[in-house]
């Protein structure tokens, strides 16, 4: 309880930080449901980057979710939907949530966050060098490159690195 409340503070500094320059965080999902059953595999996306049609779709597909089959029974189902649909980006109310469906066209319902036109704009100028890294499982991967987006954070101050050669990390500025 004591680390939850240090945690809690930091974040209430930092968010008073950054709401001075612009506020590009993502709220952390505070559903331990969602944190346990959505982030096994990659990292608990933040519902902030689709909308609630694109949500509404990939929880539609669960037996096919990509290359995986997922199923969960009906009431975690139920607990699931409802937190990436009450925190989609166009019921969110945070600044960055805005900026992902600003750029999204209405007729167009992604269930990948890389297939989204802001996403594809913030990464169309990282080399391929980059991609095709072994440490970098695939565009999903966000925690490799930005080591705080459980918190939500994926600024380029928020511990922002991108493989380098030789095994090396680089800060991306330095490019
Ligand atoms: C058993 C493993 C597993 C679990 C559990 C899982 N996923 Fe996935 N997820 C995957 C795989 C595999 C991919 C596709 C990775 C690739 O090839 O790009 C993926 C991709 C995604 C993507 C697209 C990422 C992108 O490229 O932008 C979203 C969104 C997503 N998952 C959401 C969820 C949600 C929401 C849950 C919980 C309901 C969940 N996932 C649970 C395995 C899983
Ligand atoms: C291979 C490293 C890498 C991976 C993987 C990656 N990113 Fe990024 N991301 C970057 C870099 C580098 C930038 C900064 C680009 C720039 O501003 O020039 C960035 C920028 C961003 C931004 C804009 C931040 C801002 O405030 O301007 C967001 C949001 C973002 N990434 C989200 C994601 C998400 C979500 C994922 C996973 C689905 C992801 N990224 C995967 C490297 C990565």
């Amino acid at each position: 309880m004591l680390r939850f409340l240090i945690a809690a503070s930091a974040i209430v500094t930092l968010a008073a930080a950054a709401q001075a320059v612009a506020d590009d965080r993502f709220p952390p999902i505070s559903s331990e449901v969602v944190r346990s059953e959505c982030g096994d595999c990659h990292i608990a996306y933040q519902p902030q980057m689709l909308p609630q049609r694109s949500w509404r779709k990939l929880m539609d597909a669960l037996p096919k979710h990509f290359d995986e089959e997922l199923s969960f029974d009906e009431e975690t189902k139920q607990h699931l939907l409802r937190y990436l649909l009450d925190n989609a980006a166009d019921k969110s109310e945070v600044d960055a949530a805005r900026k992902f469906l600003r750029e999204l066209s209405s007729g167009d319902t992604p269930i990948r966050i890389t297939d989204t036109p802001r996403w594809k704009d913030k990464h169309h100028e990282l080399p391929k060098s980059v991609w095709s890294d072994p440490r970098v499982a695939n565009k999903g991967d966000c925690a490799v490159c930005h080591t705080q987006a459980v918190r939500g954070l994926y600024d380029d101050d928020d511990g922002l690195r991108v493989p380098g050669p030789n095994e090396s990390w680089r800060r991306w500025e330095d490019d």
